[in-house]
């Protein structure tokens, strides 16, 4: 029986450890190439050999608009298209109020908020018609209005966040 995800191709950013890794993993099992990103190149070659045959890793850092043009440089290079985009690398520190820094605040926007924009928005030339594009949050899913639709086509489905938390 044919796999699901048999010829398709896949980019998980933050794929090197938790919900990433897990779901490179069943990308991969299900038949998809995939391109795992993160930013410690140790971690990478690990989460590539635990991946198999059909993971490449680029390290990358979400947060940078040049290390996005060059992960997405390479797919094109390597795999011409994008079926399915997981845009989860994030996370982040929590401090009281009273204790928070700039860098922190710096950080956590630049991984959670800037660098998922980005790394959707420039993978736009690559998506094929249909593709899915996930995204990791937080939040409880809110329903997609013209606005966020029209920054992130096709239109992202929410994945519930007690979803993704059991996953791992
Ligand atoms: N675990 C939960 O219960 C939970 C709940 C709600 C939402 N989430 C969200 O789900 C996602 C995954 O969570 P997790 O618990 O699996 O996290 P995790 O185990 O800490 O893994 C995070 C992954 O993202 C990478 N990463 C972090 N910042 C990055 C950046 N700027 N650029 C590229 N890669 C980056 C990390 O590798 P490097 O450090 O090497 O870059 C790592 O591979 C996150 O976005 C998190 O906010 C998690």
């Amino acid at each position: 029986m044919a796999r699901k995800l048999e010829g398709k191709i896949a980019v998980v950013t933050g794929g090197t450890s938790g919900i990433g890794l897990a779901t490179a993993r069943q990308f991969a099992e299900e038949g998809a190439q995939v391109f795992v990103t993160g930013r410690r190149e140790a971690e990478l070659s690990s989460a590539v050999a635990a991946i198999g045959p059909n993971a490449t890793g680029i390290r990358a850092d979400s947060a940078s608009l040049a290390d996005l043009d060059r992960l997405y440089a390479r797919v094109k290079v390597e795999a011409g298209r994008i079926d399915v985009l997981f845009a989860n690398a994030g996370g982040g520190s929590f401090m009281p109020l009273g204790s928070i820094t700039e860098e922190q605040v710096d950080d956590t926007f630049s991984r959670n908020v800037k660098g998922v924009l980005f790394t959707v928005q420039k993978a736009l030339p690559l998506l094929v018609d249909g593709a899915s594009v996930i995204l990791a949050g937080s939040t409880r899913p809110a329903p997609a209005r013209p606005a966020s639709a029209s920054m992130v086509r096709p239109r992202p489905r929410s994945v519930p966040s007690p979803a993704i938390g059991s996953s791992t």
